[in-house]
């Protein structure tokens, strides 16, 4: 994919906590310049880019001149026309609709971005919506996860490009718009506490000796059967090429489902010690 043609991204953020991003700039397989610098052509970025003020508005509406491809992080607040997330005077729900519908594709990159995340948590006071919620006619791929591991947002972008530069196929999805290649099964299905749970091994509590020899959290709180994300196999913080060193599971923490819709007020509580 390196090359003199690198497809045009425009990453908008919206209402959010910028984990996503933090998440991304971790990546380490390849790391974040070859991401930017070899495979895309990363047009606007609010976190990373060096312009700011008008050069920076300047390079949004430069970007909208040519084909792009779009990642949004962040929900978007839409009451009241969207009065309660703005970025240099424009709402987000603004920017959103000048950049999303004109995207060759768009990547809701984590739950915020996917369904809203905890903005929309009950009672949703700013209207906080999923990117899909609000473009339904656009072309989505939702990437969720609070946050997302940021190699399924490397694998999901490199399959964007394939699909709208070397017209291949979009990639398979689910009924949730989840690529099935990274979303195709749950926590619980490929984790490693999954031998102590298939023989009815609960840990009493986090701190206890049971829990440190990988006996299994549900009884805690784990929502890992009922989540579909790839941490066990692919992990977090990977120290240099490969998977990553650790996941919440491994580390002694419940699953709580963070890559499902609602997840705030369907999964919670998060603790049952
Ligand atoms: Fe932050 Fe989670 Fe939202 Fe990402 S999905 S911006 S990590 S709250
Ligand atoms: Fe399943 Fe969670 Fe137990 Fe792992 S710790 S086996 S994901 S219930
Ligand atoms: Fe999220 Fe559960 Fe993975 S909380 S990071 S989907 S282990």
């Amino acid at each position: 994919l390196t090359s003199d043609n690198r497809p045009s991204v425009i990453w908008l953020h919206n209402a959010e906590c910028t984990g996503c991003s933090e998440a991304i700039l971790r990546l380490a397989n390849p790391y974040i310049d070859t991401l930017i610098l070899d495979v895309i052509s990363l047009e606007y970025q609010e976190t990373i880019m060096a312009a700011a003020g008008e050069m920076a508005e300047k390079a949004l509406h430069d970007a909208m001149k040519k084909p792009y491809l779009c990642v949004v992080e962040g929900a978007i607040p839409t009451k009241d026309n969207g009065i309660y997330g703005k970025i240099g005077g424009h709402t987000m729900l603004d920017i959103c609709k000048k950049v999303v519908p004109g995207a060759l594709a768009t990547i809701a990159y984590g739950t915020c971005a996917t369904y809203g995340g905890v903005q929309a948590a009950a009672p949703n006071p700013t209207g906080a919506k999923g990117v899909d919620e609000v473009f339904p006619k656009a072309t989505i791929i939702n990437v969720p996860g609070c946050p997302p591991n940021p190699v399924n947002l490397l694998g999901t972008v490199v399959a964007a490009i394939e699909t709208v530069v070397n017209k291949k196929p979009l990639p398979k999805l689910d009924d949730l718009k989840r690529p099935l290649a990274f979303f195709g099964e749950t926590v619980h299905d490929k984790c490693e506490r999954l031998p102590f749970f298939e023989q009815d091994k609960f840990a009493p509590s986090f701190d206890s000796k049971e829990a440190k020899e990988g006996w299994c959290l549900y009884k805690l709180g784990c929502k890992g059967p009922y989540t579909y994300n790839n941490c066990p196999t692919k992990k977090f913080n990977p120290l240099d090429k490969g998977v990553g060193v650790s996941w919440p599971v491994q580390a002694g923490h419940p699953c709580i489902g963070c890559s499902e819709p609602k997840f705030w007020d369907t999964m919670s509580p998060f603790y049952e010690e």
